[in-house]
This record gives structure tokens, sequence and C-alpha cells, in this order.
């Protein structure tokens, strides 16, 4: 199972992070992926004040350089390298 955390803190929302949790729920649809990956929530994740970007761990990985825009294939590819 590959775990996928989003941060909801309120940095991280303002910019967005309730739409990609949306956006992650539909590519797991997509990807047919609902037995393999978990969505969670997160509290802060101090992506917000290291200026990395959106909140966003994969496996325990902190994502850097997340957008709203690009949220969605950057996680997408990296949730595809613990999934072979
Ligand atoms: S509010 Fe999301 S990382 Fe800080």
């Amino acid at each position: 199972m590959v775990t996928v955390e989003v941060c909801i803190g309120s940095a991280c929302y303002v910019r967005g992070s309730n739409h990609v949790v949306d956006d992650l729920k539909a590519m797991i649809k997509e990807e047919n992926w609902e037995e393999r990956v978990a969505l969670k929530g997160s509290f802060c994740m101090k992506a917000c004040q290291n200026h990395i970007g959106l909140g966003i761990k994969v496996n325990g990985r902190q994502l850097e350089g997340i957008t709203l825009q690009n949220a969605k294939e950057m996680i997408r590819e990296e949730v595809k390298k613990d999934l072979v």
C-alpha cells in the first residue's frame, strides 16, 4: 500500500490543498488504485515554512515544488515508483 499524505494546514489549504485531495481521489479511480493507494490528511508538515510548495508526502517522502497545477502528475509519478 502506498500512502499519500496531503497537508490540510491553513497555509496549504489557502493554496488549494483541498483541490489536490479532489484531484487525487479522481486519479486513484482513474488508475484503479483503490486497493493500492491510501490518501490521508495531515497537519502542517513544515513545507510552508521551508518554502518547498504544498505539503505532500508519498510513503513518508516529502515532495518538493508541488503546486495546485502540477500536483496530480507529480504525485502520480511518485506513487508509480512505489507500485512497481
Ligand atoms: S500548512 Fe501545509 S506544510 Fe505547513
